[in-house]
């Protein structure tokens, strides 16, 4: 079990699981489709990089037809200044849009993607995000649909890294000791990728 790796001394605990990650999703698809079932295929917009696990398995628990496309933004500065780093290929003007985002942390991010998008008048616009960590918002920016509020804590796998790292982590890992990763980024890859699980 994965939860045997965790025994060790590492700087992270287990937060979600990949069978409760993939329950969720699963439910999460089904509400999706059930709301755009009569419609035009709505627009799924991933949010690169770390959406890119949640959007495919989201899209595969939806059985209806989806358009897929992907935006990349840089990191927003201090000021709150974000950039479009790679936009969408297609025009989403009368689409219905959903933003697929891996985490909602400040707000900032999905803030500037709303207003980005809204100005292309887009049918509709929602956003759905795989964590949500209400405690850190700073704007308080809509949020239609969430596959899990976590606490104030950083988190690595499924999608989401630590300086690049730890994406392919198959679970959700709470950072316990952020200051002892930031001192050696790669300390976790040996134990998590080192062994079998089951
Ligand atoms: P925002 O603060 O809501 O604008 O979130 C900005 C971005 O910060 C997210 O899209 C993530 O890429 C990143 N982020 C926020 N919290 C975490 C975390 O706990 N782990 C990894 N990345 C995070």
């Amino acid at each position: 079990m994965i939860d045997g790796r965790f025994a060790s001394n590492l700087p992270a605990e287990l937060l979600i699981d990949r069978a409760s990650i993939a329950r969720r999703i699963d439910e999460l698809g089904a509400e999706l489709a059930g709301l755009f079932a009569d419609e035009e295929p709505p627009v799924l917009v991933g949010v690169l990089k770390g959406s890119a696990m949640f959007l495919a398995d989201l899209i595969r628990a939806m059985d209806i037809d989806v358009a897929v496309d992907f935006m990349s933004i840089s990191s927003y500065s201090q000021s709150g200044v974000v950039r479009i780093v790679k936009d969408l290929d297609e025009d989403v003007r009368g689409r219905d849009v959903v933003v697929v985002e891996d985490i909602v942390d400040t707000g900032l991010t999905l803030n500037y993607l709303r207003k980005t998008l809204s100005q292309r008048e887009p049918d509709s616009l929602r956003a759905v995000t795989l964590l949500d960590k209400t405690a850190r918002r700073i704007i308080p920016v809509p949020l239609e649909f969430s596959a899990f509020e976590i606490p104030d804590v950083f988190v690595v796998g499924y999608g989401l890294d630590f300086q690049g790292l730890y994406r392919n982590v198959a679970d959700i890992l709470a950072v316990r000791d952020l200051a002892r990763l930031a001192n050696d980024p790669r300390l976790m890859v040996a134990q998590l990728f080192g062994l079998k699980s089951g």
